[in-house]
């Protein structure tokens, strides 16, 4: 066992605490993917693979990392992405993470099956989030999501469309997540490993109540555990889903509208050509199909085919702030940080998140400082050395 770590520097540090603390089934839905982790592994290493290009001499002794998105200002060029159950890995962590991304200057994402709802969240302050939709069968429960969300001040709304199907995460079936475990196994994986973790079972378990998905709580109302929120979810996703949901939620949505979950450019050029206002060019964190590229390999060919006819994010092991610059450099706007923000708020509550994003902001700095450049403007392809 390696000892423990006195100050987290780096995410792997934050995601080694999580592990921790969070019971074994937990930490394996948040950390783990779909198949055997291709994905997952190809997010992270195509990031590393990419280098940036040394400048100096270039006066940089005043440095701006901010960005205007959909009409706000935001820090840096960071948005905290939406997470299931989020809520399950902190006491009330979707408003821990929207207090923290509030300190930090930027937005924040809540998924339609967050343990906290979106009035729960909005009411942390002034500053809209973003809420992110899921196309479910029941398209009155949707119209009724939608309304919430924009009477919540939700202005910039986020449609995941690369979950047709819930990927096969197979760290999920070894838990018994999906089923198919003996009463021993149960026991083992659900009240035996709260046990094992007292600091989770009073702080969440306890204190965190209720872990219904705050959003759909009014729809699901014989539903008392996430596992039968999360079962109706499950069977609730529609993959009859197609363009013409595009051309339905364009019309109903006056805000912002953003896909999610794009990865091919005949793709990005019709959502486009669908009204959609932003796309994040995602593989879902490698939760979905294992074995597709990751979102930073794509996004060059993405950003060529629609050629600044929206607002481009990419995800996808996204783990610092050099991060951050190479996406830039590649074409997109801003970044969303999934596992991330989770492993931090996990580790170490909201001052963890805190904590986390301000290094984040200071290797933004120092990113610039070393290649040269003073505002996000200057960022362009001439930044990256080699590699993607
Ligand atoms: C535990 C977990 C739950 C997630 N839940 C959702 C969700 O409810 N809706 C959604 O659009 N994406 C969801 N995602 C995907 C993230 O929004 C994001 O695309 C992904 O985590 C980015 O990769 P990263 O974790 O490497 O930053 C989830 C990801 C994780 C790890």
């Amino acid at each position: 066992m390696p000892p423990p770590i006195l100050v987290p520097a780096t995410v792997s540090d934050y995601r080694r605490e999580a592990q921790r603390r969070l019971p074994t089934f937990l930490f394996d839905y948040l950390d783990g993917a779909a198949g055997e982790e291709v994905s997952l592994q190809r997010n992270e290493a195509d990031f590393r693979a990419i280098q940036l290009e040394q400048r100096v001499l270039r006066d940089v002794s005043a440095i701006d990392t901010g960005v205007d998105l959909f009409g706000t200002h935001l820090d840096m060029p960071v948005v905290l992405a939406p997470i299931g159950m989020g809520g399950m890995m902190a006491r009330r962590a979707e408003v821990l993470a929207k207090r923290a991304a509030d300190a930090a200057g930027i937005d924040m994402c809540l998924s339609t099956v967050g343990i906290c709802s979106v009035e729960e969240v909005s009411a942390v302050s002034g500053r809209p989030i973003w809420f992110q939709l899921y196309m479910l069968r029941d398209r009155g429960v949707v119209q009724e999501l939608l309304d919430r969300a924009w009477a919540s001040g939700v202005r910039t709304l986020t449609f995941t469309v690369d979950l047709p199907v819930v990927g096969a995460r197979y760290r999920d079936v070894r838990n018994g997540m999906a089923g198919g475990t003996s009463a021993l196994g149960r026991f083992r994986a659900g009240l035996g490993s709260y046990l094992m973790h007292p600091r989770w079972l009073w702080d969440v378990g306890i204190r965190g109540a209720p872990h219904s998905f705050g959003n759909l709580a009014a729809y699901v109302p014989g539903a008392a555990s996430p596992n039968q929120f999360k079962a109706w979810v499950d069977k609730q996703f529609d993959p009859s889903t197609d363009w013409n949901d595009i051309a339905w939620l364009r019309s109903v949505w006056k805000g912002h509208l953003l896909l999610k979950g794009i990865l091919n450019a005949e793709d990005a050029v019709n959502a486009v050509d669908q009204g959609a206002d932003g796309i994040i060019v995602s593989n879902h964190g490698g939760r979905q199909l294992d074995g597709v590229a990751s979102g930073i390999a794509v996004l060059p060919e993405i950003a060529a085919a629609v050629s600044g006819r929206c607002t481009l994010l990419v995800d996808g092991g996204v783990r610092n702030g050099q991060d951050v610059v190479k996406a830039l450099a590649l074409g997109a706007q801003a970044v969303m940080v999934g596992r991330p923000w989770v492993y931090a708020v996990a580790a170490r509550g909201e001052a963890g998140l805190k904590t986390w994003l301000s290094a984040m902001k200071n290797d933004m700095r120092t990113a610039f400082a070393l290649t040269g450049i003073r505002t996000v403007a200057d960022i362009d392809r001439s930044m990256i050395r080699q590699g993607l």
